[in-house]
């Protein structure tokens, strides 16, 4: 097959910093070629165009889909900047990739899934860590074991990056915008998920550092399809010092294996280490390409529309510690039968 003609929509810190540059060997072995870039920032699409030496610019994906032959488009956005990027591109047939979170509307994701689903087009959602070799040697072992339980905990630190990334009602706190990433990977070694519980330690008015309003500690609890249960401890409270966790095991019948994207621990003994190719972003934009080629939807690890299990397990979190830890079937999240809106930010009546 002729090259792949790629288009982004959004040319910000994760197009720049993660996917162009895994993209590359693809570009230079003549697999791949970067035709257009869209951002509705005109100095930034300018500098990264002549960065990655990429001919045409838009600042409206429209007129980017409407002149340019694409087989495919990044799409990059701030996930509260989602309009019609998706469907607009799966009516033209252009095949998809989405970065995480989708949107943070969950009827937005639903409608979104159909067109993709209608146009029969290749999707992958930007869950990168299906793609470390590790992930695939835990999601093998556990089909030979019996697993019942699992535990995440991810302490975060560091200074408020951007505005966006700071704010509940932008980005939908830490745990929908970060956490998603190692929820979905659950998702990947023990199923879907059906019930959420959840509880937040939730920041206070005037608490900084500014412009950070989300949440301090997030506890949640999920219940899958499968029988199994986990739960996923993520905090924001480690501004200025250099300590943070990483941690996903998972417990099954005479098994407790530890995941990390360098080496899976069973029972206390290292049982997989790294090689030298362990890059995710690497390959997931090989598999990507692969699956755009074969123009084949059923390859990616995470196609649209089955992560809308992901993207509801987040914001049904949020909508059950908004509402004191009230239990929710995620189909309800699903269906629309609960909303997530982004309006409570402080509620001192949930504090507990
Ligand atoms: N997979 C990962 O590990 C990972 C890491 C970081 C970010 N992300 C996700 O990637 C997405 C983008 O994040 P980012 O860090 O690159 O954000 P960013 O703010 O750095 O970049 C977003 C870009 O989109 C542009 N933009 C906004 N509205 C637009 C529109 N309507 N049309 C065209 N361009 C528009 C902005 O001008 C900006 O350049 C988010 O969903 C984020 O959660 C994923």
């Amino acid at each position: 097959m002729a090259a792949v003609r790629l288009g982004f929509v959004g040319v910000g810190y994760i197009t720049v910093n993660s996917h162009l540059p895994a993209l590359q060997p693809l570009v230079e072995s003549g697999e791949v070629v970067l035709q257009a870039f869209c951002d509705v920032d005109e100095e930034a699409v300018a500098q990264q165009a002549a960065a990655f030496k990429v001919g045409a610019t838009y600042t409206d994906h429209r007129a980017m889909y409407e002149a340019e032959d694409l087989d495919a488009v990044y799409i990059c956005l701030p996930p509260t900047a989602h309009t019609d990027q998706v469907p607009a591109a799966a009516e033209r047939g252009l095949h998809l990739f989405v970065e995480k979170p989708q949107t943070l509307d969950m009827a937005q994701a639903v409608e979104h899934a159909a067109a993709i689903e209608k146009a029969g087009i290749v999707s992958q959602i930007g869950f990168q860590s299906r793609y470390y070799p590790a992930s695939e040697f835990v999601r093998q072992r556990l089909a030979e074991l019996t697993p019942r339980h699992a535990s995440v905990q991810l302490f975060y630190g560091g200074k408020p990056v951007r505005w966006w990334t700071s704010r509940y009602e932008e980005c939908g706190g830490s745990f929908v915008e970060n956490t998603i990433h190692m929820v979905d990977l659950l998702r990947y070694f023990l199923g879907d998920i059906e019930r959420v519980s959840a509880f937040y330690n939730w920041r206070r008015p005037g608490e900084g550092p500014e412009p950070m309003n989300m949440p301090h500690v997030y506890g949640v609890n999920y219940g899958f399809a499968s029988g199994a249960v986990a739960n996923a401890t993520t905090s924001r409270v480690l501004t200025n010092v250099s300590a943070g966790r990483r941690e996903v095991l998972v417990v099954c019948d005479d098994a407790l294996i530890e995941w990390s994207a360098q080496k899976v621990v069973e029972n206390g003994e290292t049982v997989w280490e790294a090689g030298e190719d362990n890059s995710a972003p690497g390959r997931q934009a090989r598999a990507f390409v692969d699956a755009v080629k074969a123009a084949d939807p059923s390859l990616p690890r995470s196609p649209y529309g089955a992560s809308n299990n992901s993207l509801a397990a987040v914001l049904g979190a949020n909508i059950s510690a908004e509402s004191a830890g009230q239990m929710l079937e995620l189909a309800d999240v699903v269906g629309g039968k609960v909303r997530w809106k982004g309006d409570v930010v402080y509620a001192p009546e949930i504090q507990g």
